[in-house]
């Protein structure tokens, strides 16, 4: 069950990953933004992207840590992070084809933690927490950026939806109240939160995860045939884009 969804995730990253490392969405933003604001601060000894994608968040990091480990279930992935950190020549950036639920990493080997946009994924939520608590140092920087989920039933049940029909790998957008209560029993204590709102441009949301056909007309029927509270939430315009909320946590590990 584990491997098959592990499988499922390879399958549908692996063969996107030069879109995750050009997508305008995964580039840029506020919340990395934030992110750098305070690794520019702790200037990590060794810091640790779990579920690095187009690695982003270790370039990001790696222009204010010693070394940065890029950690990623598909191989394709940190092939293209390993050649991106290359072209940019931050030499700095280790790549490492592991599970976050299972980290090939000793306890207390990292000095600041980071995770972007890939705990949605997890096929066990809680224990790649656990592990992003055991394998840092006490004390040290533990951070979450993800989409998030409204806590209302009639907003997150359209946005589980969109999300699985655009990517079968998508497991769960966690509400903030889920997210702090599972950091908490993963023993990171809280710090913070803030939230964004991204804006999603359809076409390239579906391009960039070759969603077949069949679930395009499918998100699009069900985003034309929610109510008046959904369509307001999202934004839904015209064409499908929409607006989802955004989030980074921050923590130390305790
Ligand atoms: C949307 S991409 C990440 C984006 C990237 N962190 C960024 O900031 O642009 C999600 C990544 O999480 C990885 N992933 C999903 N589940 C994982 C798991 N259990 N262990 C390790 N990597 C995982 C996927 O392979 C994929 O590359």
């Amino acid at each position: 069950m584990t491997k098959a969804h592990d499988s499922l995730v390879t399958g549908q990253f692996g063969p996107r990953a030069n879109a995750y490392v050009e997508s305008a969405v995964h580039a840029r933003g506020e919340d990395l933004a934030a992110l750098e604001a305070v690794v520019a601060n702790a200037k990590p000894t060794r810091a640790l992207d779990l579920g690095s994608g187009g690695g982003h968040v270790a370039y990001l990091m790696a222009r204010h840590a010693g070394k940065v480990a890029a950690v990623d279930l598909s191989a394709e992935m940190l092939t293209a992070v390993a050649q991106t950190a290359q072209a940019r020549g931050l030499k700095n950036i280790e790549i490492h084809r592991a599970s976050v639920e299972r980290l090939p990493f000793a306890d207390a080997s990292f000095d600041f933690v980071a995770s972007r946009y890939s705990a949605h994924h997890w096929h066990d939520f809680e224990g790649g927490l656990r592990e992003a608590r055991r394998v840092a140092k006490k004390g040290a920087p533990v951070i979450f950026l993800d989409v998030f989920a409204p806590g209302v039933a009639l907003l997150d049940t359209h946005l589980q939806s969109v999300e699985l029909l655009r990517d079968t790998s998508h497991v769960r957008n966690y509400t903030l109240a889920e997210w702090s209560a599972a950091m908490v029993r993963a023993g990171l204590s809280l710090q913070g939160v803030r939230t964004w709102r991204l804006d999603l441009e359809f076409e390239s949301w579906i391009a960039r995860m070759r969603t077949p056909e069949v679930f395009v007309a499918a998100i699009r029927a069900l985003q034309n045939g929610a109510s008046e509270d959904v369509r307001a939430h999202f934004a839904v315009k015209p064409d499908g884009s929409f607006t989802i909320d955004t989030m980074m946590i921050e923590a130390v590990a305790g």
